[in-house]
This record gives C-alpha cells, structure tokens and sequence, in this order.
C-alpha cells in the first residue's frame, strides 16, 4: 500500500493510502479526531483505575498511543498498551510526523513517540516507568490474544467501505473476548452492518456524538 504524508485541518499530520484515499484520520483534524474518539469516549472511563490496560487494532501512525501517554503519565496512570500493525510505519514516515511539537506541553513527548515506533516488535518494553509497550506485527485475521484481559479496545481500522471484512462478526468476537467485563470497545466509525456485527458477537452498543464532521460514533460494552 503506497502512501503519502497529508496535513489535516488542526495542522496535525496523518497518511492518505494513495490507491484508496483513505486516510489515517479525519481530514478534519486527525489530533482532533483521535483526541474525541479514543481518549474522551474511551480512555476517560477509565481514568479511576491505577492501571488501564489497551489494545489497539491499528497503531499506524502511533498518535492514538501517544496521546493515551500524553494524557496519563501526568496523572501518575499506568498504562499496558498492546497494539496491533501488520504494516508498520517505516523510519522515513514517522520521523516526518510533528504530533510532538504541537503536544510541546507533553515534555517527554519527543522522546517517547520515537521510542513507539523504534520499539520491537512481539515483546513487552517498558517505555516509560508508567508505560508497557507490546507491539504486535500480526494481522486482525489471525492474532491471538489474552482472554477477559483488557478495560479498552481502541478499534481503528480502515473504514468500512475499503476493508469491510475488518468490521466482521469475527474480527469483533476477537475484541470482544479479549476485554474483562466490564471492558468497552471504542470506535469511529457507525454503519448498520457494523452495529449488527458488534450485536452479533456479544456487545451492547451505545451510539455517542462522534467528532467534528462526524454525527455518530460507537461505543460496544461487555456487559458485567
Ligand atoms: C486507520 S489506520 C490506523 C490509525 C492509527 N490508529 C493511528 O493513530 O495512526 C488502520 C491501520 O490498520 C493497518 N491494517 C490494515 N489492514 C490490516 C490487517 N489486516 N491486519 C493488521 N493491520 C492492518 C494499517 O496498516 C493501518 O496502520
């Protein structure tokens, strides 16, 4: 997949798949968008816990991670961060990203994003003493996952309309059966069949406002 770096609306960076042009984020703002999405509706809910513990299908460009750093380390949260690429980054494309210099408030900032993406791959780093890190370079099809282990799952694929087998039952019932109880699955996105999909695999769904130039988002719980 051939692609290339584009800025957003809030001056942020993200990347645009050029045979697709489907982007990373939302032209409207991708720090913006991430910011809505994953941290107010997901992260937040679990800011009375010492720790949280996240995976991510989807790191791509890191910023979802590094603003779930940017946002906990200064409130003393430890954070288990698992996160799911089969096409990571290359060098070349995530020194370009400037997400650090316009967090300048997060002053570990620049360090740790480029700890991110230099860590390896399919082992536990401690990035920071608040922060492990496990990326894995698997694909959604195939990972294997800890069971009724994790509070959150950050679900950021590409959009339905490009990879419609990723917002499958399946892929959902591997999210689903990696959260505890009590876990909820945050995600961009709020098609019909994606909700049926969620529905089908065990999730009780709530539809939230979704983000500048977005109506609706989803939120999936596994119920207590
Ligand atoms: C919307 S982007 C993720 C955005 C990311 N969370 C960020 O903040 O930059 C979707 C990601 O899924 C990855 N991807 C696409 N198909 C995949 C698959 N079948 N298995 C694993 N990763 C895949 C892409 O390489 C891309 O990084």
């Amino acid at each position: 997949m051939k692609r290339k770096i584009i800025v957003t609306s809030d001056g942020s960076h993200s990347l645009e798949v050029e045979e697709w042009g489907e982007t990373y984020h939302s032209i409207h703002g991708a720090i913006q968008e991430s910011n809505h999405v994953y941290i107010e509706q997901g992260l937040m809910k679990f800011m009375n816990q010492e720790e949280i513990k996240i995976v991510e299908f989807g790191l791509g460009t890191g910023l979802n991670a590094f603003l779930t750093m940017a946002a906990t380390i200064p409130n003393h949260k430890k954070i288990v961060y698992h996160s799911i690429e089969a096409f990571p980054l290359i060098q070349e494309e995530y020194e370009l990203l400037t997400f650090p210099t316009l967090l300048s408030e997060f002053k570990e900032g620049e360090e740790l994003f480029k700890a991110l993406h230099q860590a390896p791959w399919n082992e536990d780093v401690l990035l920071h003493p608040q922060i492990q890190l496990h990326k894995l370079k698997a694909t959604f099809e195939t990972v294997e996952l800890q069971g009724n282990d994790f509070d959150l799952v950050y679900f950021d694929v590409f959009g339905y309309q490009f990879q419609p087998h990723l917002w499958s039952e399946a892929i959902f019932k591997t999210a689903y059966n990696s959260l505890r109880q009590g876990g909820v699955l945050v995600t961009y996105a709020c098609r019909n069949p994606i909700k049926r999909n969620m529905k089908a695999a065990g999730f009780t769904i709530e539809i939230v406002p979704g983000p500048p130039g977005k109506r609706e988002m989803l939120l999936a719980y596994k119920s207590e």
